[in-house]
């Protein structure tokens, strides 16, 4: 049975790693690109402009940024007459000056969203105007640039009903098909995926999202991807095995698939025990992009652990990802380097 189990019930199907790897020197991303795939983070604009060890981290070890915020609608669109580009421009630009890939995220979602967008009375005309501008100008800015958008996210709730959002209420269900077709439209050569939290452990939910894309799929619109959000609790966690059997369901309909916001959030501060479970996590991760054809991006939602989202928005949690504070690997780094060393 698939699911998120507890921990304590000792039922992982885990690799067995040591803390500190016997493993080559080689960065996280020589060793995914040497099997063809990308190792990722998202990045937080501030950090990037102010920060060289964070700037030293992100080029040395991974291959695939993400926009953490920088390409939110909260952002880019600070007023209704005026886009501003300046993060996302200097993330595209770190990415394409030390060979990384970025992913675009994201074009339609429920949160970040600006006060005079949410507060604008639109009519349902308006606001697809609006949608179809702001789409069009993103995705038209990064052609060639982006290779792969998170078009929508998050709008599946986790019993097939659709999320009730400012977008769903504006326009309807079709703002979905629509967002997705205007972006194939600005780019047809990037990959479009569907982001969400649904599916992480499998089961149910991943039928749910299967139902979902499947349908979609079957009217044609221009969905390529699924991303598996994967923002994870230790006491909380699916069994590696219904992430895997989601992953084949959502590859049976020739979906690539992305973990795209991996982070698993320990109570703070980190125990050595929490931090060798957290690694023995990573290390399942790591195993899913090495043994998943359709599986070619992990992306961590994050480069360490002092520019975290979750301590902000988690309270007690944390200590979440591949760094600490100070940008020293973790027990979690070195298991991730042995699996991909292998
Ligand atoms: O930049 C402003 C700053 O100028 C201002 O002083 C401050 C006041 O609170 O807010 C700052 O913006 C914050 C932004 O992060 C940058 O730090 C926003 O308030 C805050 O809401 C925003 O949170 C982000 C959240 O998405 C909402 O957009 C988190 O950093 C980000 O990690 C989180 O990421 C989401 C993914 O996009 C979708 N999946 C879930 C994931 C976690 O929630």
């Amino acid at each position: 049975m698939c699911g998120m189990k507890l921990w304590v019930a000792g039922m992982w199907l885990v690799s067995a790693v040591t803390a500190e790897g016997d493993v080559p020197g080689l960065s996280l991303r020589e060793l995914a690109a040497s099997r063809g795939t990308r190792i990722g983070a998202a990045v937080n604009a501030d950090a990037l402009a102010t920060d060289a060890d964070y700037r030293t981290v992100l080029a040395r070890e991974f291959n695939v940024l993400t926009a953490e915020n920088a390409m939110k609608w909260a952002v880019l669109r600070p007023s209704r007459d005026r886009f501003d580009f300046e993060q996302a421009d200097a993330i595209v630009a770190f990415a394409e000056a030390h060979g990384m890939a970025v992913r675009g995220h994201t074009l339609v979602w429920h949160n970040a969203l600006p006060e005079w967008l949410i507060r604008g009375n639109y009519t349902r005309e308006q606001l697809m105007d609006l949608l179809r501008e702001h789409i069009q100008t993103v995705v038209g800015r990064y052609r060639g640039r982006v290779f792969a958008w998170d078009v929508v996210n998050e709008a599946v709730m986790k019993r097939g009903a659709l999320r009730d959002t400012f977008w769903l209420r504006g326009i309807g269900p079709e703002y979905i098909d629509l967002a997705f077709q205007w972006a194939h439209e600005a780019d047809p050569d990037a990959l479009l995926f569907y982001n969400d939290f649904v599916a992480e452990g499998g089961g149910r939910r991943s039928k749910t999202l299967y139902r979902f894309l499947e349908e979609r799929l079957g009217r044609g619109v221009p969905i390529h991807g699924v991303g598996l959000q994967m923002h994870l609790s230790i006491d909380n966690l699916p069994r590696k095995r219904c992430v895997v059997a989601a992953i084949r369901r959502f590859e049976s309909l020739g979906l690539h698939v992305h973990i795209t916001e991996l982070d698993v959030r320990l109570r703070t501060p980190a125990s050595g025990t929490a931090l060798e479970r957290q690694a023995q996590v990573y290390a399942s991760a790591a195993e899913v992009l090495r043994d998943c054809a359709s599986c070619t991006d992990l992306v961590m939602w994050g480069v360490d652990d002092g520019h975290s989202w979750i301590p902000h928005f988690v309270d007690g949690w944390g200590d979440a990802l591949l760094f600490d504070a100070q940008y020293r690997p973790k027990p979690a780094y070195h298991a991730v380097q042995k699996v991909l060393g292998r």
